[in-house]
């Protein structure tokens, strides 16, 4: 069974295409019509990029998790709406219903209420991927609170930082998470997050590794303590609060080109219809159909293809609690041929890294009720693309490469799985409502093509429902980020190619945000993390290829007193020495895969550090450097050159 507003086919979607540039207020408000509101709006769309301001179905009023699980339950109460498998392939896995879920939900919303927890409260969420991870986060919204899941990976500083810039007065995490062979004490970096901290009043703590943790009284409370007393009162419901479709849903931090990431929020009402409609046109969803996205939810496709696109869709939503490679590389085959997923959403370094083990682990797994393929996060080469759809889809899954960031809420550009064509390495057609243009340094848009094809910024021209509506606590942090570079325009951060067909092939950030693995890590970032090491003088980072994690991090750094070797040690502890800096200050996804220790750093004369240079270096160019002289001193490119690692 389909849905209502479904695209059916190339024509249909060129139609409704047209139909939603031309008014959007018309299209969306007609979708909106099939979702469950407390009250209606009386404006659909009021906006300008200027401020900026984007408002979407003004007037209304909803909670966004009546749409995920209350209006299901009369017809799907019965349904599975969260499969979860465990770390573990030995321990058992656990299904919700939508009516489980829904109880679920609203019992954790008693304890969010009898901890004192009210609408507009920042909630902070750090948790493993277990189901209480995606029950805190519905109870969240089901209270109205602002729920700011931050990712596991990330160390104390970086959950200190994150609870101070949202003032959280409440924290939800677990003792710990599984992770293959690991099993990380969360709740013990959240301790050491909370030192100095008076704004945190309670930490919600549920038990998954039973490792020992400190619980200070007043402040930490058990889950299940708190539930047994929702219990004993026999609380199975909980009145939805009534919610503005502007009101904030959410934060996710992400990183910029600046040094400190930013609090990305998305609004109730737009974020919820764009989700949904983004996840049933996409990966045309059929009822029934088992969704396996492999993101965690600590990241914004977690929290619109695991969560809310798929629960507002009445989908049934697979959430793994591991990693691809454990107890094998067959982990992922296992799973689709356990539970017959139909549908599987991955990144392309995680195709990449299984690529590495050949087809053995692929093979004695049946994945034949696979339907539909995608991937996110980065741009899928050619040859990750063919070995998705040759071994995995065997040739007949169409593959929808899925371009979108934690700004936009949902996918922007891609195509529509079997419904428009696919092309190895593009992510194709903007989603209805979606107006992509291609601009130059000044904002022009691109009018010559260079080899066949328009190259340039890629930026939207107007919003979509979950366009970002602000940086939380600082507006005009959103407006220089994202709609200052050109007038009247959202800037992405990406460059692109368009054919003459339409078709986008995004081909990476144009800014200096790095792409490592799917996940975005900002040079301005790792550069401030490296530098308080006590030896360090100065760094600068870049990304270059990786074959598995398509860009890796490459740090030329200053040591104090020459370098390489020295009283401290030789340059491999040094190296060390940094990589637990960085892995303190951001976490261990930030570690440099590369460190070169060098006497200067190409600069200008202004002391500016010249980056283009040091990425060709770090791509491995020694002769084409381009333009070098303007520098301060061409001597130290020479000694870099020769230093390369
Ligand atoms: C950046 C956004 C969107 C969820 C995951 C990442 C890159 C994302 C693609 C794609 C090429 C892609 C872009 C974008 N990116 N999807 N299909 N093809 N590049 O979210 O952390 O906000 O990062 O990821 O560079 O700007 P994010």
């Amino acid at each position: 069974m389909s849905y209502p507003y479904q695209i059916k086919s190339f024509e249909q979607y060129q139609a409704d295409y047209k139909r939603s540039i031309d008014d959007p207020a018309e299209f969306w408000s007609t979708i909106a019509e099939h979702f469950t509101w407390k009250k209606k709006w009386h404006t659909t769309l009021n906006w300008n990029f200027k401020e900026p301001k984007i408002e979407w179905f003004k007037g209304a009023k909803l909670n966004i998790t009546e749409n995920c699980l209350d209006r299901h339950l009369e017809k799907y109460g019965d349904t599975p709406a969260l499969i979860w498998e465990p770390n573990d392939p030995e321990e058992h896995h656990r299904i919700l219903t939508y009516r489980k879920l829904y109880e679920k939900v609203c019992q954790f919303s008693h304890v969010l209420k009898n901890n004192g927890v009210k609408k507009g409260d920042r909630v902070c969420i750090y948790m493993g991927m277990i189901p209480e991870l995606a029950i805190a986060v519905l109870a969240c919204a089901r209270v109205g609170a602002i729920h700011s899941v931050v990712f596991g990976g990330f160390s104390a500083q970086s959950i200190a930082d994150r609870l101070y810039d949202a003032q959280a007065e409440y924290i939800v995490t677990c003792d710990g998470a599984y992770r293959g062979q690991k099993d990380i004490p969360l709740k013990s970096v959240i301790d050491d997050a909370l030192i100095g901290n008076r704004i945190v009043k309670k930490v919600i703590v549920t038990t998954r590794t039973r490792t020992a943790v400190s619980m200070i009284k007043g402040r930490d409370v058990w889950w299940e303590d708190e539930i047994k007393k929702v219990e004993t009162l026999g609380l199975t419901d909980f009145p939805a609060e009534e919610m503005d479709a502007e009101d904030p849903l959410f934060i996710l931090y992400t990183s910029g080109s600046t040094g400190k990431p930013k609090g990305v929020v998305h609004s109730c009402a737009g974020y919820m219809l764009f989700t949904n409609y983004t996840f049933i046109n996409v990966f045309q969803y059929q009822r029934g159909d088992i969704h396996f996205c492999t993101a965690d939810i600590g990241w914004i496709t977690g929290h619109s293809y695991i969560l809310y696109g798929p629960l507002s869709a009445g989908a049934t939503t697979l959430m793994f609690e591991g990693i691809p490679t454990w107890p094998d590389a067959g982990r992922f085959w296992n799973i689709i041929d356990k539970y017959k997923v139909n549908i599987l959403y991955t990144a392309p370094t995680a195709i990449r890294s299984l690529m590495g083990f050949g087809l053995g682990p692929v093979h004695g797994h049946d994945l034949s009720s696979l339907k539909v393929l995608g991937t996110v996060g980065e741009p899928i080469n050619e040859e990750a693309w063919h070995w998705y759809d040759d071994n995995i889809g065997k040739n007949r899954c169409p593959i929808v490469d899925t371009w979108w960031q934690t700004e936009t809420g949902g996918i922007l550009i891609s195509n529509l799985a079997g419904i428009t064509p696919a092309k190895a390495s593009w992510a194709t057609l903007p989603l209805p409502g979606v107006e992509p243009i291609l601009v130059d340094d000044k904002g022009a848009e691109i009018a010559e093509k260079e080899d066949g094809v328009y190259k340039g910024n890629l930026c939207i021209r107007t919003p979509w429902p979950s366009t970002i509506r602000t940086t939380y606590g600082d507006h005009e942090r959103c407006r220089t980020n994202y709609f200052a570079t050109y007038d009247n325009l959202y800037f992405t951060g990406d460059g692109a190619l368009k054919d003459e067909d339409g078709n986008f092939r995004i081909t990476g950030r144009v800014d200096d945000v790095l792409n490592v693995s799917g996940h975005r890590i900002g040079t301005a970032e790792v550069e401030n993390a490296i530098n308080m090491h006590a030896n360090v003088v100065e760094s600068a980072v870049v990304g270059y290829p990786h074959d598995i994690k398509g860009q890796g991090i490459y740090a030329f750094v200053i040591y104090q007193g020459s370098h390489a070797q020295n009283t401290h040690g030789t340059a491999d502890l040094i190296r060390k020495d940094i990589h637990q800096t960085v892995t303190r200050i951001i976490g261990a996804i930030a570690k440099p895969d590369k460190i070169q220790f060098v006497s200067g750093l190409p600069k200008t004369r202004s002391g500016k550090i010249m980056r283009r240079i040091l990425r060709k270096i770090a791509e491995g160019e020694t002769e084409n450097l381009g333009d070098t002289t303007t520098l301060l001193d061409p001597g130290v490119v020479e000694e870099i050159k020769n230093g390369k690692l």
